[in-house]
């Protein structure tokens, strides 16, 4: 079974897929993790991001390693997010994530969680989530968990949904059938567990 769990930053997809992952006893699939380490290597070299996407070896689990040195932190600083933003809307850097992403879903049962699960990159998924949640809401949440102000969040913030949202390749958008649930009001347990009766009657 694959669980796709779409929606923009903020909208709480990351707590709830790997809290649906751990009450279903599913692996959980970070893909924004790889667009991160993609922009990160980006920032450091002077390599085409394509180039990038292709040659650098990613690995997910607990910590996240480039290359094997671990940047479970170093993929989280603001300019890494501006950055990655850029490298996913290129087509290259997206056809090489969105192929290593399809290969491995292709074995066992994951909850996935991005920005195109849904729509691209796994659209036969059982269940298809759209998480989203207002605005300010999800900017003061981020504020919160980078310990930055809520404002300049909410600036780049707008900017990033904006590139997210308008890129021709699979821009950010709910994928036919998906269930879209607004967070705002909700607990992550709340949204948990509504996620989890939506896979329990597939
Ligand atoms: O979810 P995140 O903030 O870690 O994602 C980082 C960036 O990667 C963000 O700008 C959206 C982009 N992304 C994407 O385009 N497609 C995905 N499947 C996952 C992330």
């Amino acid at each position: 079974m694959v669980i796709a769990i779409d929606g923009p930053s903020g909208a709480g997809k990351s707590t709830v897929a790997r809290a649906v992952a751990a009450a279903l006893g599913l692996r959980y699939l970070d893909t924004g993790a790889m667009y991160r380490c993609v922009a990160l290597a980006s920032l450091r070299r002077t390599t085409p991001a394509a180039e990038l996407a292709a040659g650098v070896q990613i690995e997910l689990g607990e910590r996240v390693l480039l290359d094997g040195e671990d940047v479970t932190e170093a993929i989280r600083a603001p300019e890494v997010s501006a950055r990655a933003s850029q490298v996913a809307a290129d087509p290259d850097v997206r056809r090489e994530l969105t192929g290593a992403q399809r290969r491995l879903l292709e074995h066992g049962d994951w909850v996935a969680e991005g920005r195109d699960i849904g729509t691209v990159v796994a659209p036969q998924a059982e269940v298809k989530v759209y998480l989203t949640a207002r605005e300010d809401e999800r900017a003061r949440r981020r504020a919160v968990e980078l310990g930055l102000d809520a404002e300049a969040v909410l600036a780049s913030q707008r900017l990033r949904d904006a590139r997210d949202e308008t890129r021709e390749q699979a821009p950010l958008r709910p994928a036919d059938g998906a269930i879209v649930i607004d967070t705002s009001g909700l607990t992550p347990e709340q949204v948990v567990a509504r996620i989890v009766a939506l896979a329990a009657g597939r």
